[in-house]
């Protein structure tokens, strides 16, 4: 049978301190243990329980000036938008929109999650393969900034509705490049064939196409060509040839005042090198720079990802005749979903100083859900843990609690918002009775079953 590949790794884990050392949100405190920002984590899970996430606010605001910066040192106008599905807490969207940030939205529910955040309709954009007519018609009574269109079938449709509505769609078209994000195959969206965007050849076409229709004023492109992308190549690549668009498209007399570069860039989960603002902002200058485009960015992962963390506690420690222990948590899959769907490695450190010096021994980490997929880590070189043992799970803020599921009929866990020495419950644990607060039997399934039950 395959192993997931931390089986095989040649090259030991990181250390608890080489964990920590690699990011500075994080340190150990000797008496209070574990600390984000300036807050002892061990409070945090001693008043919500565990699984709780956790998510810094200093951490969101202090990598947002980061990626901010790097693009003014670059000299280019360009503007963030984050892309809420990362984590489309109100608090995150509220710190990030009080730094400046816009919103990139895919969904009517995340567009409605923006507005309520407080971003401005003109600072949010709208993307996704499957807009429904409910969601264009949103986008368009609430005057956002750009729908990026996916397809020429969209760009019909939204063309009827707008006129409709007597409104004109401000669009851009999302090109697919056919650039390999060289990423997991589960998150790579620019290759030909992938179900995003509207190919190269056929985009100046469609561009044409679009300014002649009254309803819709083309003002650009979009590309995103996938998600945790450390290496700046295919990024360069993939601007280059929206770059030569933009050329091509105002050669034959359109208007081009928008390009849209998307999001992508990785962070470092394990010890692989992270994604740099500095490399990313290099790229789009050498590329789209000097077009006198107003540039737009659409970076999830990377901003959040390091500022959340989430909290569990050992339930069990089941020892094998043969092989690793499995230390069995109380998270599960259905909290963090990236290591079952993506085989994706996230670093554990435990919250107590104590418990992370003990011996490092090779374990099995696991979650309580019935299926072996429920795997967060296999043959884990970490500190020897025992029952009650609590530990954080690492760069958890982005794609963790978004993707939580109530599968087994497991709440959803509470969520904390660090912000220096303070910190507030966001989100308490869902109570198990609100699993089955919506449903209901039908009176004659409920009927037949009457006086069969004890
Ligand atoms: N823009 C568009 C159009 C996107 O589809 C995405 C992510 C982003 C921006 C933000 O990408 P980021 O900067 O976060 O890489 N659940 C997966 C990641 C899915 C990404 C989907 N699209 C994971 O846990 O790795």
């Amino acid at each position: 049978m395959a192993s997931p590949a931390s089986d095989l790794r040649a090259e030991p884990d990181p250390s608890v301190a080489e964990l920590l050392a690699a990011r500075a949100q994080l340190r150990m405190d000797p008496f209070e243990g574990l600390m984000l920002e300036e807050v002892a984590l061990r409070t945090v899970a001693d008043a919500l329980g565990t699984p709780v996430w956790v998510t810094s606010a200093g951490t969101l605001r202090g990598r947002y000036r980061q990626l901010a910066d790097a693009l003014d040192e670059a000299g280019l106008d360009a503007q963030l938008h984050y892309a809420v599905k990362a984590n489309d807490h109100l608090a995150v969207l509220r710190v990030l929109q009080a730094e400046g940030a816009g919103a990139d939205v895919v969904s009517a529910g995340e567009l409605r999650r923006a507005l309520l955040a407080g971003i401005a309709p003109d600072r949010i954009v709208f993307s996704g393969v499957g807009k429904s007519d409910d969601e264009l018609m949103l986008a368009l009574d609430s005057s956002i900034a750009q729908i990026n269109v996916e397809s020429r079938e969209e760009l019909d449709r939204l063309s009827v509705l707008a006129d409709g509505a007597g409104r004109v769609a401000r669009v851009v078209l999302r090109v697919n490049p056919d650039v390999d994000a060289n990423t997991h195959a589960k998150i790579s969206t620019g290759r030909a064939g992938d179900k995003f965007g509207i190919a190269h050849d056929e985009a100046p076409g469609l561009y044409a196409l679009a300014a002649t229709l009254p309803a819709i004023e083309p003002i650009g492109f979009a590309v995103h060509i996938g998600s945790q992308i450390a290496d700046p190549a295919p990024f360069r690549a993939a601007y280059a040839r929206v770059a030569a668009l933009v050329r091509q498209v105002r050669a034959a007399g359109h208007a081009v005042s928008t390009v849209d570069c998307g999001g992508g860039l990785g962070i470092g989960y394990r010890d692989e090198p992270a994604g740099s603002p500095r490399a990313l902002a290099h790229a789009i200058r050498l590329t789209l720079g000097g077009l006198g485009l107003r540039l737009l960015l659409e970076p999830g992962r990377w901003l959040a990802a390091p500022a959340g963390v989430l909290l569990s506690r050992v339930v069990r420690v089941k020892r094998q005749a043969e092989g690793p222990p499995f230390v069995v948590l109380d998270c599960a899959m259905n909290d963090l979903l990236r290591p079952s769907l993506y085989d994706s490695w996230h670093g554990v450190v435990p919250l107590s100083a104590r418990d992370a010096v003990a011996p490092a021994l090779p374990v099995h980490l696991v979650g309580p859900v019935c299926e072996t997929g429920d795997t967060l880590a296999r043959g884990r070189l970490m500190p020897e843990l025992s029952c009650g043992a609590r530990v954080a799970i690492l760069d958890t803020g982005a794609y963790g609690s978004v993707m939580s599921s109530t599968y087994n009929a497991r709440p959803l866990a509470a969520q904390a918002l660090v912000d220096g020495a303070r910190w507030a419950t966001i989100r308490p644990r869902q109570p198990v009775a609100a699993l089955w607060a919506g449903e209901s039997v039908p009176d004659w399934i409920a009927a037949a079953g009457a006086g069969t039950a004890g």
